[in-house]
């Protein structure tokens, strides 16, 4: 599917694509046959029956999946509408996805840049290629500033918006710099999702995501997915995935891809709700360090504007301490306190509690949801208010 046919066999719908509801709602849906479902059910097999030669589509569970076959195109058909070279792979998690990429490319004596405010799992990530003799070469995200350490890298690993930090770097001038040297390019894309951001289409090599967050958005599956344009570099990342097996279940593909079919009523109305709060949020006088890369004074906005279409739904602030954060945490009744972002429940944390990231012990990531924005912004309001006694 892509943006000028809405998939299932019709024809271009209009001049300038199909809209965003429109594509979900139909990506990656086979063609209609009489008596199937639309979705086709999950495809659970360890095994498919293959006599003679053993050659595809489908041949050992590990290798390939129809499900997966269908979610890859519908993940495809987002990353990166109309284009006829590029392919999406499917994993258990996001960081199997991002494994996938780092271990397939990489060799000993290869220099890799990643970001120093990314995920807080890249730290270990990090660890494990230095004792493959990999050198890590790490910057903020901010400012650009991976530009300055790319010399000679074999790949630059950029996540922007940058989490928990929320930061924004120019993804088209990193690109630009690094393919001028011959360096790969991979975007976390994970917290934009394909309806905010396209970074195939701004030139990254590879768009790589959890779709464990915004892109399955109810918080009960673990899934990630890589999205690339060279067909070397993914016959690699294909290679590393089947070596790894680090797969996705039938079960949680199946479900990610029904999931997906709501991704834009879920963004639209989860990314609003985000100004919205961030907007009362900047009211507060106990609130301080507020980014929300959509507010129009936030640091990220400008260029967050050139290269998104959306802005996430993820919103950070800090409060005074410790303490209050987490008597804050403990005053929402409609929040819950947990980690991950991106579901129809809105969740929040005091980041600080995993050590892993450099933010203030009173730092607040708030996972923004799909409640009534009166209600979850009335909700916050009156938590800071007995948060404060
Ligand atoms: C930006 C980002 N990338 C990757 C991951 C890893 O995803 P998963 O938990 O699905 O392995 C996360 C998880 O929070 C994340 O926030």
């Amino acid at each position: 599917m892509n943006d000028s046919t809405t998939g299932a066999g019709h024809g271009p719908l209009r001049p300038g694509g199909a809209g965003d509801g429109t594509r979900v709602v139909r990506a990656g849906l086979p063609e209609p046959v009489k008596h199937e479902p639309t979705l086709p059910g999950p495809v659970f097999a360890a095994h498919f029956h293959l006599p003679g030669d053993p050659t595809g589509p489908y041949t050992y569970g590990r290798d390939e999946n129809p499900t997966w076959t269908l979610l890859e195109r519908a993940i495809v058909g987002l990353e990166a509408p109309g284009r006829d070279d590029a392919e999406a792979l499917v994993f258990a998690s996001g960081m199997a996805a991002i494994s996938s990429v780092l271990f397939s490319q990489l060799r000993a004596g290869d220099a890799v840049v990643l970001p120093d405010d990314g995920y807080q799992a890249l730290p270990l990530v990090r660890a494990q290629l230095e004792t493959f003799g990999i050198e890590v070469r790490t910057a903020p995200t901010g400012g650009d500033a991976q530009l300055e350490i790319l010399d000679g890298a074999k790949l630059l690993w950029i996540e922007t918006p940058s989490n928990p930090g929320l930061d924004v770097c120019d993804v088209r001038r990193l690109a630009e710099a690094a393919h001028a040297q011959g360096t790969l390019v991979a975007v976390d894309n994970t917290l934009a999702t394909p309806l905010g951001q396209r970074p195939l289409e701004l030139g990254a090599d590879f768009s790589v995501a959890s779709g464990t967050k915004q892109l399955t958005g109810h918080g009960d599956v673990l899934l990630g997915y890589v999205t690339g344009r060279d067909a070397d570099a993914m016959a690699a990342v294909r290679r590393w995935r089947k070596i790894a097996g680090a797969i996705p279940g039938p079960m949680e593909a199946w479900l990610a891809h029904r999931s997906i079919a709501t991704l834009q009523l879920r963004v639209d109305r989860q990314n609003a709700t985000a100004l919205a709060l961030a907007r009362a949020l900047r009211e507060r006088p106990e609130v301080t360090g507020l980014r929300y890369p959509g507010l129009p004074d936030d640091p990220s906005y400008a260029m967050a504007s050139q290269q998104m279409r959306r802005y996430g739904c993820v919103v950070s602030f800090t409060l005074p301490s410790r303490a209050r954060a987490d008597r804050f945490l403990d005053a929402l009744r409609l929040v819950d306190d947990a980690t991950s972002f991106g579901g129809v429940r809105s969740t929040a944390e005091r980041r600080g509690r995993w050590g892993g990231d450099a933010v203030p012990e009173g730092f607040i990531r708030f996972s923004v949801g799909a409640e009534d924005p009166e209600d979850l912004v009335a909700d916050v309001l009156r938590a800071l208010t007995d948060s404060g006694t």
